[in-house]
Formats: structure tokens, C-alpha cells, sequence
């Protein structure tokens, strides 16, 4: 009989965006080798890890909540005389780690998002309960170097984050400080992970980095697609987040070109008004942006736009909002995200004058969203009755239902069998909510017409 190592229960909580989605994994990949299996329970867990988000205000709350919640269950292992590290990673990590130890000493140990590779030795250091427990360094490149050739992969879509870091520093933003300076991943390294996911049966790949499209490698994000689109099975590939001043027309172009790059694009606008969009660095104007996406769509026309957007950044009055509004208006977004300004220490936004009171805020936000969400809703309507090729993911909520996502990243559900798990099908479009869409089954003649 072989002996197999005890198995260790490691929980993990991800806050935040899809790149503490992918380090979360990662990490995961990272503590598998010494015997750390992911449970979805934090009770009794022998490690717990909050990768965390320093974004808005609210993220950061959340972290120090779940600590509160997490010290307790550490206290009632240690009754039966078991032991709980409790490790914080991510963005709050990096920027008030050592805060953190102080206010909540039942944390063990801090991991930035740039060090998560040094865990193995961290908790080695919090069961020795000797030598240093705070890891902050910016080295994405021994992060990278550092990670396991192995990913474990459990679906048909995976991320995959090919650039850290930013270097635009728009005045609101907490990520520069967070994520440190841009960094590209050598293009073979990511082509041999994207190689690694299709031989697991990865289909759709998403290409992560908080300024994606700066990626530096040779020729750029583009040439990356490009390549990429030549794997075999890999016939999805998405990337975001964007940023409009590193969209260059190769990019562009490759939206017309290849087939397998997916017709969404996420490129946060953040507000409408020139003034504000000054004041925020954020290096486009209104007209530039609109441009933009015009030259997008006269690549690829039916393209889904997705952005983001701020409300009551210091000194936006109402006519500030209401271009917004026109902006909005004048692009239709398919998806889109929006939020309160929220005062972020340490940004020069924080200091400026002209901070907007909560209920204005409050009410941007509504308006806003009223008007993104009558937009989504269009643009899942206008799909009804089309034919659109789903790759379908997982089970549904429903017995004897398939989930999966349009080209345009719309949820699809549909009464079909298991089966189709992992295919991409062409499903006829029958009815549209704001959140998702429904199909049917084409029926053995229709399928030949596609
Ligand atoms: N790198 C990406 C996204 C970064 S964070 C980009 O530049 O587009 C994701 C979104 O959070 C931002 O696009 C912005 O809309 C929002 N955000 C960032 N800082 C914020 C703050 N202080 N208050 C409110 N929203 C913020
Ligand atoms: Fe933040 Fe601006 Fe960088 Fe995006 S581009 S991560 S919003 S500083
Ligand atoms: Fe949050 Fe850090 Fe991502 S602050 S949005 S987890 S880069």
C-alpha cells in the first residue's frame, strides 16, 4: 500500500477582480505539492487565505469583517487543539499589511499579489511562529518563474494573466500602488501555459492584466492573440481589462481578423466629461474615446462594448454627469459597470477639492444605471431569434438544463443534455433578460444551414 500524505484543507475567499481570480488558483497551485486540498468550507480549515481588494472603500470593510469572522472559527479549532494560519494576500495586503497584522493579530501571515510564490516559506515561518511574516515585494517576474508549470483547470474556460501592473496612474485608482509598474510575461512562457489549458480541454481563454492591451511583448497584445489563435481547441480567446490610450490599431485590426478573438470588448470610459476625465488623467477625451470605438466597430461591427464608469468624482457638477449620460447614449454599451467615487488614501484624488455629498452620488448612480441597464436589456433583445454559437460551460440550475456564453459573453441557458459540456453549438436565441439569454436546440436541418 503507498502511503498517501494527510490531506491539509485549504479555504481561499477571493475578493475583487479576475486577476486575484487567476492568483487565487494559483496559489491553490502553489500549496497543492505540500499537501493542501481546496475545501469551499472555512470551518476547520487548516489554512485560510482572503486574497483580497483595496479598490473602493467598501472591498477593503468587507476584509476586516470576514477577519472578525474567520479569528473566531481560528478559536474554536484551537479548543480541539487543532490550528488555523490565517494568511491575507491581495491588494489590501500590499497596501496596509502591516496594518492589518496589528488590527487583527489572529492574522498569521501577509502576502501581496507580487509574492504569493513565497507562501510555502511563510507558513512554515507562522507554524515556527519565528521570522518574518509579511511579504510585499514587487517581483512579478519571480512570481512568474516562481509558479508551478501545472494548473489545475476544472472547466472549458480558464484566465489567463499574461501583464501586472500599471503605470497610468489615474488620480481615483489605488491599482499603481497595489500592483506596482507594468510588467509583461515572456510571450513562450504564456504560450505554453495557453498550451497546457487546451490540453486539459480549455476552449476559452481570457487574457488578464489591469492594463492588458500594454502588454509588451513582441507585437504586442495583438501579435499574442495572433499566436495564441493558432492552438489547437483554443477557439475562444477574450482579454481585459483595457485601457483606450494602449488600444493601437493592430489590435484593432485583429478584432476584424481572427476569428477566434470573441467580439467583446471592456474599455472603461469612466465619465463623459473632458473636464473630469482631466482631472482624473485619464488621458482620452470624450471625442478620442468616441473615436475609438468608432474605428472598433468599423473592424468588427458587431462588437459588445462593456466599460466602466465613475459618478461624483471631486468636482463633477451636473453638466459634468449629463455628459456622461450623452457619452452613454451615443456608444449603447452591451455590458457595463458602474460606481460611487470612493476617497481612496494616498491617491492625489483624495486631497482635491470639490468632493461630491454621498446623495448626489447616490442619485448619478441610479440615473446611470437606469439608463446601462435599459441598454443591456436592448442588447440582449436585439439577439432574439438570431442563431449564436454557445460554448456551453456547466450544469444549470434546472435539471436537465446547460448553461453557457454567447460570443458577446451573455449567460445562454438552455434544456439540453450534459453532453454538450465543452462544445460550442449553434443555438437559436428564443427569449432575453437583462442578465441572460434562452435557447433551443436547432433542430438536424437547421444545424446543416449553419
Ligand atoms: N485597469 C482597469 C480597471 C481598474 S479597477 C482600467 O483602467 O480600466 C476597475 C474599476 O474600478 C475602474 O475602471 C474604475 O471604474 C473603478 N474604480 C477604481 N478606483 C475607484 C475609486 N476610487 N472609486 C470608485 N471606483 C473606482
Ligand atoms: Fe487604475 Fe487607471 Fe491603472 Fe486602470 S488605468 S488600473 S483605473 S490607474
Ligand atoms: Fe482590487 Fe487589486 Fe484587482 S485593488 S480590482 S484586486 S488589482
Amino acid at each position: 500500500m503507498t502511503e498517501t500524505a494527510p490531506q491539509k484543507r485549504l479555504y481561499i475567499k477571493t475578493y475583487g477582480c479576475q486577476m486575484n481570480v487567476y492568483d487565487s488558483e494559483r496559489m491553490a497551485d502553489v500549496l497543492r505539492p505540500l499537501g493542501y486540498g481546496v475545501t469551499d468550507q472555512p470551518e476547520g480549515a487548516d489554512l485560510v487565505v482572503l486574497n483580497t481588494c483595496h479598490i473602493r472603500e467598501k472591498a477593503t470593510e468587507k476584509v476586516y469583517s470576514e477577519l472578525g469572522r474567520i479569528k473566531r472559527m481560528k478559536a474554536r479549532k484551537a479548543e480541539d487543539g487543532g490550528e488555523m494560519v490565517i494568511a491575507v494576500a491581495g491588494c489590501v495586503a500590499q497596501a496596509e499589511g502591516a496594518e492589518i497584522m496589528a488590527r487583527q493579530p489572529a492574522v498569521d501571515l501577509v502576502v501581496g499579489p507580487q509574492a504569493y510564490h513565497q507562501l510555502p516559506e511563510l507558513i512554515a515561518r507562522a507554524h515556527r511562529k519565528s521570522g518574518e511574516r509579511l511579504a510585499a515585494d514587487f517581483a512579478a517576474d519571480e512570481k512568474f518563474d516562481a509558479l508551478p508549470m501545472e494548473r489545475a483547470t476544472n472547466g472549458y474556460t480558464a484566465f489567463l494573466t499574461v501583464q501586472e501592473g500599471c503605470d497610468k496612474f489615474c488620480t481615483f485608482c489605488v491599482v499603481p500602488y497595489t500592483r506596482g509598474a507594468e510588467y509583461s510575461r515572456p510571450v513562450e512562457a504564456i504560450e505554453a501555459e495557453a498550451r497546457r489549458l487546451a490540453d486539459h480541454g480549455v476552449r476559452e481563454v481570457t487574457l488578464l492584466g489591469q492594463n492588458v492591451n500594454a502588454f509588451a511583448g513582441e507585437g504586442g497584445l495583438a501579435g499574442l492573440v495572433r499566436r495564441l489563435a493558432r492552438i489547437p481547441g483554443l477557439d475562444r480567446i477574450r482579454y481585459t481589462t483595457s485601457h483606450p490610450a494602449d488600444m493601437d490599431e493592430a489590435l484593432i485590426a485583429a478584432h476584424g481578423e481572427v476569428e477566434q478573438l470573441m467580439p467583446y470588448l471592456h474599455l472603461p470610459v469612466q465619465a463623459g466629461s473632458d473636464k473630469v476625465l482631466k482631472a482624473m488623467n485619464r488621458a482620452h477625451t470624450a471625442d478620442s474615446y468616441l473615436r475609438l470605438v468608432e474605428r472598433i466597430r468599423a473592424a468588427r461591427p458587431d462588437i459588445a462594448m462593456s466599460g466602466d464608469f465613475i459618478v461624483g468624482f471631486p468636482g463633477e457638477r451636473d453638466a459634468d454627469f449629463e455628459a456622461t449620460l450623452a457619452l452613454v447614449r451615443e456608444v449603447a454599451y452591451a455590458s457595463a459597470f458602474s460606481f460611487k467615487y470612493s476617497r481612496r488614501p494616498g491617491t492625489p484624488a483624495a486631497a482635491m477639492t470639490g468632493q461630491v455629498a454621498e446623495e448626489v452620488k447616490e442619485e448619478r448612480l441610479a440615473r446611470l444605471q437606469a439608463l446601462l441597464n435599459d441598454q443591456q436589456m436592448a442588447f440582449n433583445a436585439a439577439q432574439a431569434g438570431r442563431v449564436l454559437p454557445v460554448l456551453f460551460e456547466r450544469d444549470g440550475r434546472r435539471e436537465g438544463q446547460v448553461v453557457g456564453r454567447s460570443p458577446y459573453l451573455q449567460p445562454v441557458h438552455m434544456a439540453g443534455p450534459a453532453s454538450l459540456k465543452g462544445q460550442i453549438v449553434p443555438v437559436r436565441i428564443v427569449a432575453a433578460n437583462r442578465g441572460s439569454l434562452s435557447a433551443e436546440a436547432l433542430t438536424e436541418r437547421m444545424a446543416e444551414v449553419v
